[in-house]
């Protein structure tokens, strides 16, 4: 397909982030991309495109020989999956944006894709604007890198900030997120840290090869934040992030979860404000590098979109050559990290579960529980999801260092002349 034509596309949805992808395609005509068709929901709905492009029978785009990629961006997870699925069975090329159903059905999408012998890029859906999958399976394909934390999701940030720095109260906050396009259609999958979760889970696959299963990755959102953990962050010079986690344990295993945590104010992700998404990485060769940009909105997340498309078109699709460390790599919730929690009644705190106490707070200048507990704990219990508990991790959760440490002081030491 690498050829001069340009590649013929059906776009499924025309909301925030359908309608970017409109916008730079027809103000760019140079692009090497044609729409076809825009199947949405509803046509009595006025549009910003050509009324003959617009459509509702999914079989205009589907069945269309003329077609060679379907552009899905709709946000109703069981629809954007048969849809993909059909697009698939009829050989054609899928670029997507829905994380939740790519990070529910990521095992037989997998398969069907491979079976179909067709590109399947959904660089949109882990972090917008940020080029990061591609990065994972390309650029670090050498590298077993040993951790992995990032900011994933543009409205629990743009929430956090606007709590931190402009004192706005949480509801306010999420309603200023849902008027801007950055929230999904259920804000809950956005509060509650389940988008992030979604997104965690794609970029596990493309940094380790590991395929979750929803169940299997501890996630906690921003719901059960408290004014008494914002003053508590504050007095730390500390802030408050949701942040999404992995690290390798050992040369075997790795863990990660999605939990609030609290992010040294002079820390690469403390300056990652508003809808931007960050994911800090650390290679075993490189040492720690940060990529950085919109983790929401409509051109932020449509130029990932085209990006993919123009990928499909030179022939690009994922080969995912970290599959290969799941022979040697395992993943594991048998794992202590460091944590804080709030509470309102210290009763509600099984104080028995955690391996380590290192300090109770229950006066007037605060409420809480410093110490150590197992992820593989948490998920088997509930009491920490109570709303009148908050669960957020220590600026460092898990202390193990790995082998192979990069030393910048190190290196120079070995390069310096004699
Ligand atoms: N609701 C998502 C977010 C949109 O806030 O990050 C981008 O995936």
């Amino acid at each position: 397909m690498s050829s001069d034509k340009k590649i013929k596309i059906g776009l499924f949805g025309f909301g925030v982030v359908g309608q970017g992808i409109y916008n730079i395609i027809s103000q760019q005509p140079e692009l090497p991309i044609e729409i076809v068709k825009i199947c949405v929901k509803d046509s009595a709905k006025q549009r910003a495109a050509p009324t003959e492009l617009i459509t509702t029978n999914k079989n205009e785009l589907l069945q269309n020989s003329d077609i060679d990629l379907i552009v899905e961006v709709i946000n109703n997870s069981d629809a954007a999956l048969e849809i993909v699925q059909e697009a698939f069975a009829n050989g054609k090329h899928v670029v997507s944006a829905s994380k939740k159903m790519i990070a529910e059905n990521l095992e037989s999408l997998l398969e069907h894709r491979a079976q179909s012998n067709v590109s399947f890029l959904y660089e949109a859906s882990a972090c917008a604007s940020i080029p990061l999958l591609r990065n994972l399976d390309e650029f670090y394909q050498h590298d077993n890198l040993k951790s992995l934390k990032g900011i994933v999701n543009g409205s629990t940030n743009y929430i956090l900030t606007k709590i931190f720095e402009q004192n706005l109260s949480f509801e306010v906050a999420l309603a200023k997120a849902q008027e801007l396009g950055f929230a999904e259609t259920d804000a809950s999958l956005d509060v509650e840290g389940f988008d992030a979760k979604h997104k965690w889970i794609e970029v596990l696959l493309h940094a380790y090869g590991i395929k979750l299963k929803q169940e299997q990755l501890l996630n906690l959102g921003i719901q059960n934040i408290k004014k008494q953990d914002v003053a508590f962050a504050a007095k730390n010079n500390q802030t408050i992030k949701l942040i999404a986690y992995a690290k390798k344990i050992n040369d075997e295993e790795i863990t990660a979860f999605v939990l609030p945590q609290f992010v040294d104010n002079n820390s690469p992700l403390a300056f990652v404000k508003n809808e931007f998404n960050a994911v800090q990485i650390e290679s075993n060769f490189a040492g720690e590098q940060v990529l950085y940009g919109r983790g929401a909105g409509s051109l932020p997340t449509a130029t990932a979109v085209i990006s993919d498309i123009i990928a499909v078109k030179n022939g690009y699709t994922y080969t995912y050559p970290k599959s290969k460390l799941a022979n040697t790599l395992s993943f594991t919730n048998k794992q202590e990290i460091a944590v804080y929690v709030g509470f309102e009644n210290l009763p509600d705190i099984p104080i028995n579960e955690f391996s380590k106490i290192e300090k109770i707070e229950d006066s007037k200048e605060g409420k809480f529980i410093i110490g150590k507990i197992l992820v593989s704990k948490l998920l088997e219990q509930q009491w920490w999801r109570k709303p009148s508990v908050s669960l957020i991790t220590l600026a460092e959760p898990i202390a193990v260092q790995i082998k192979k440490e990069y030393s910048r002081e190190k290196e120079l030491a070995e390069v310096a002349p004699m």
